[in-house]
């Protein structure tokens, strides 16, 4: 099953970050799933801080796990602005090398697959999770089979995210396009951030509960390279 890490609260992206690092050594210009939101946050702004002792992180391609159906890239709130300024920026990587899924139909989904299928998958894939179980926008229910598709974010999601939305989550889009979980399962291997008690629920779910699609992130146990790095707030000790 997956490695479990156990940090500070404050060192979940460092410890994060290093385990990125050790990967992108390795395939400096391979393809690096990234996840947004906060959780990610301080991993992204660890691999800069690698990145200015040496670490070249340049001439990777990020490829986004999800986005907002009917929020344009340009906007501010939508992922792809995440991705360019919290990773792509930092990181030194150009606008052309990130990829964000874009649209609202079955053929967008087809088309971002084919894209990642294009480039050989995602080598490392960073993952956070919702604190309904999910991951990616892969809400409850969500088959293991699934693949990049137009979903319906669950009201928890919405008001989760209301935050990023003047805190009005009937302003939250109610659909995105999102790698489902087969897609996340290609990559090579998966490191997932969480801390915090808003997490705690789900990754007790998520690791110790029977693997569901009740709770699609207990699928990353049916991968064979997961490291999760959570603080004790997140995944108590038992
Ligand atoms: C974001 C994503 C989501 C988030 C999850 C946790 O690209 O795929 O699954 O990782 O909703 O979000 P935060 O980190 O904001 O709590």
């Amino acid at each position: 099953g997956p490695l479990v890490l156990a940090a500070a609260t404050d060192e979940v992206g460092v410890v994060a970050a290093r385990l990125v690092a050790d990967h992108v050594r390795g395939h400096p210009t391979g393809v690096l799933g990234v996840a947004t939101g906060a959780s990610p946050l301080r991993l992204y702004a660890a691999l800069a801080e690698l990145r200015a002792e040496g670490l070249v992180t340049e001439g990777l391609t990020l490829a986004a796990l999800d986005e907002y159906v009917g929020i344009d890239p340009g906007d501010e709130r939508s992922y792809h602005s995440y991705v360019v300024r919290h990773i792509a920026e930092p990181l030194g990587i150009p606008e052309s090398r990130v990829l964000v899924p874009r649209g609202g139909t079955q053929q967008d989904a087809e088309r971002y697959e084919a894209t990642l299928r294009g480039l050989g998958g995602v080598g490392l894939q960073v993952v956070g999770i919702g604190r309904n179980g999910h991951i990616g926008f892969n809400e409850p229910g969500s088959s293991r089979h699934s693949r990049t598709r137009v979903v319906a974010l669950s009201d928890d999601t919405r008001a989760a995210n209301a935050r990023y939305f003047a805190g009005d989550a009937d302003r939250v889009p109610s659909h995105a396009i999102t790698q489902g979980i087969a897609t996340i399962l290609t990559a090579s291997t998966i490191v997932m951030v969480a801390s915090g008690a808003t997490k705690a629920w789900a990754l007790d779910a998520a690791l110790r509960g029977p693997v569901t699609a009740a709770v699609p992130a207990s699928f990353l146990r049916t991968h064979p390279s997961v490291t999760v790095v959570a603080d004790d707030e997140a995944l108590p000790p038992v």
